[in-house]
């Protein structure tokens, strides 16, 4: 037995005694124990999901097991509340109801078109038996990919207005699970821009969510994450203490400290832990839509996914600028070249960022500053947005804040009714900024409600959302399917200037097991000019920053990183005369069905999707730094039909490091019984396109 099992077994026994039982079966419930006490279960519809919820010593408490196998062990659930008692102690279980539920809906986009909410869901009904004699309900809902919980506060004379300091939800891993996360807790602590990091579990200090974990014999995989998530604080997870494995809920604080500030009746957001036996049936994820509530909105013709480009990248390699002067990218004659390059090659819109006066100066610190309505004189809005229409292409209007949220929630009236006549219908929106000006943090309460708030006001003037620095994605498409895409990971831009040399070439091979799980990703893939050239006048060096992909692995991102919005992120001349360009025009935006052909965390990944509406596929093919080679059978194809496949690979000797550029451009007769041999460069991709042959 090595160390590290040792200290498995020793915490397992420590809990066991903490509980007042011996053994780690502690849920089975000897036929003498109390009904409380033996706990009540709920399973998933296939069974292999189960939830024991009960009380032991006046403490409520949940495990979950997957396949027989402990997943969690006793795990306490309850709050500390400002001014008043904590609400853990001295409860009992009043009543339990259950219900089960199975309905399929249809989304207006997504990675599927359509999504089965399959689940049980059990009610416990939780009083404290001493004063106050606070009462709430913890709901659990068991589907085959995963569990979701929350708690629900009815209105009662105990508990009013109240102010949680912190929620002591636990997650008592049984295993020391090896974990891929960021941190929540350093600095640019209040972004999600960091690179990934991956240890057991026991040693995480505080980190983000979506959490993925694989247990160390590779049977399960384990997803904590929050679905819906509207008037409340973001959950980060806070590290095991010495000695166990136990995760804690970490809300992001409002400043002072508070956490959540509210009014019964109160629900809290649901706490997900997404289960798969194999890490290529964790995506796509649809545990958390399908805890959010329906859509509200009726009419949904408005809101289409695209491709676009943007005056965007060219302040981020140096040959544009934001502010005005010389350099000034938003011009009049520049956005036309834009809209005509969309035009022509069929991209849908054109982002516009540095068009409104604010830019000048610190724009980060001088958030107040932002006007989004005025244009830069050198920026005729209305002409533009005439031209755009008359050409057939979308204008999106960049909102960046720098987290000034007051200033922008007292012009978004007027700026989005100004947007809706001009027939402009979606906005980036931005929050560059840790804290905010008021001092809360970028995921509080106060935040959320931001974020939120702008959903709904966009959703009123038919506009749909790209946010960067948000939040993270709980599930908010389903209820308001005008919110597409956002950030809220280390995306493209860090590898114009991020340090450390770029985005290491895995990056990208963890992200989609683990942020991606979450939602839709404003990634901007598509650089072609590797080396930024462009950019610096001279190839950069390989400890400089610049993309560590080759350029067919850029290619390949468009169908690995989903987004209904999706970013031709390079420069128009950089796309000329580059035959490779062909695959960003031909590939699709939104679709019918993904499927996750292979895939292990941090190493590689390859999807396969099919497009909405359309006989078309498309596959993309991606690895870290090592170099792969797969045989893929495309079983998924028609039965019976023939297609021609288009392949953008790795040329000859391509190599993310000394050799980016090459791609070997090629077609062949496929169909449902064809196999694809997919040879993937060091840092390398491969990006297939499978038409019906004429
Ligand atoms: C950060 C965003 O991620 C980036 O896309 C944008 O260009 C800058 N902020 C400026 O708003
Ligand atoms: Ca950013």
């Amino acid at each position: 037995m090595d160390m590290s099992m040792r200290r498995i077994n020793r915490s397992l026994v420590n809990r066991a005694l903490r509980l007042g039982v011996v053994g780690i079966t502690l849920i089975a419930g000897s036929a003498h124990a109390q009904a409380a006490d033996s706990g009540l279960r709920l399973a998933s519809p296939d069974g292999q999901n189960v939830v024991t919820v009960g009380i032991r010593n006046g403490n409520l408490y949940y495990t979950l097991q997957r396949k027989s196998r402990a997943i969690l062990l006793p795990s306490f659930l309850g709050f500390e509340f400002r001014g008043a008692k904590r609400l853990r102690d001295s409860l009992r279980i009043v009543t339990s109801s259950r219900k089960t539920f199975d309905e399929t809906w249809t989304q207006p986009w997504g990675e599927v078109a359509r999504v089965r909410d399959h689940h049980n869901e059990l009610r416990v009904s939780v009083l404290e038996s001493v004063a106050p004699a606070r009462k709430f309900d913890v709901v659990y809902r068991a589907f085959n990919d995963g569990v979701g919980f929350r708690y629900e506060f009815p209105e009662q004379p105990g508990l009013r207005d109240f102010v949680i300091s912190e929620e002591l939800t636990e997650f008592a891993l049984a295993d020391n699970a090896r974990s891929w996360w960021i941190p929540s807790n350093r600095p640019r602590l209040d972004r999600s821009e960091m690179l990934y990091s991956s240890s057991p579990a026991s040693v995480m200090d505080s980190v983000q969510t979506p959490l993925t974990m694989e247990t160390r014999d590779g049977l399960t995989f384990i997803v904590l994450h929050e679905a819906n998530l509207v008037d409340y604080a973001r959950m980060n997870i806070k590290g095991p203490y010495m000695d166990n494995r136990t995760l804690h809920v970490a809300l992001a604080p409002l400043a002072g400290g508070d956490k959540v500030r509210g009014r019964t009746p109160f629900v809290t957001p649901w706490r997900t832990i997404q289960l798969a036996d194999r890490a290529v049936d964790l995506a796509p994820s649809v545990l958390g839509l399908n805890l959010n509530p329906p859509s509200v909105l009726t009419d949904v013709s408005w809101i289409k996914p695209m491709k676009y480009v943007g005056i965007w990248w060219g302040m981020h390699i140096g040959t544009m600028t934001w502010s005005s002067g010389p350099k000034h990218g938003a011009t009049t004659a520049n956005t036309k070249r834009y809209i005509d390059f969309a035009a022509a090659n069929g991209l849908g819109g054109v982002l516009v960022e540095g068009w409104n006066v604010g830019w000048d100066g610190d724009w980060i610190k001088n958030a107040n500053a932002f006007s989004f309505t005025k244009p830069y004189p050198d920026y005729d809005l209305p002409g533009l947005a005439a031209y755009a229409k008359q050409k057939g292409v979308k204008l999106i209007a960049h909102n960046e804040t720098s987290g000034g949220t007051v200033n922008y929630e007292r012009q978004m009236d007027s700026a989005f009714a100004l947007y809706h006549s001009l027939g402009i219908d979606a906005i980036k929106s931005g929050y560059v900024t840790d804290t905010t000006p008021e001092g809360h943090s970028h995921h509080s309460q106060f935040m959320v409600r931001h974020y939120r708030k702008v959903i709904e006001k966009a959703a009123k003037y038919k506009i749909m959302l790209d946010v960067h620095e948000p939040v993270h994605d709980t599930g908010e498409r389903r209820t308001y399917p005008n919110m597409m895409s956002r950030e809220g990971a280390r995306g493209q831009e860090y590898n114009a200037w991020g340090g450390e040399g770029g985005n290491p070439p895995e990056h990208e091979t963890i992200l989609f097991f683990t942020r991606m799980l979450a939602g839709p990703m404003d990634f901007t893939p598509g650089i072609f000019d590797i080396l930024i050239e462009r950019g610096t006048g001279r190839p950069r060096r390989p400890e400089e920053s610049r993309i560590r992909t080759t350029l067919a692995k850029q290619l390949a991102l468009y169908v690995v990183l989903y987004s209904p919005l999706q970013m031709a992120a390079d420069l128009p001349e950089n796309y000329e005369n580059k035959p490779a360009f062909q695959f960003i025009r031909d590939v699709a935006v939104d679709w019918d069905e993904s499927h996750v052909l292979e895939g292990r965390i941090g190493d590689y990944v390859i999807v396969a999707r099919k497009e909405k509406n359309g006989p078309e596929w498309f596959v993309g093919a991606i690895t870290d730094e090592e170099d792969r080679t797969f045989d893929v059978p495309l079983s998924f194809l028609t039965k019976g039909r023939s297609y021609v496949a288009e392949v953008y690979a790795d040329g000859p000797g391509a190599n993310w490091l000394t050799n980016p550029l090459p791609v070997a451009i090629s077609t062949r007769a496929v169909n449902a019984g064809s196999r694809l041999h997919i040879v993937l460069a060091p840092g390398g991709g491969q990006a297939i396109r499978i038409r019906p042959a004429k």
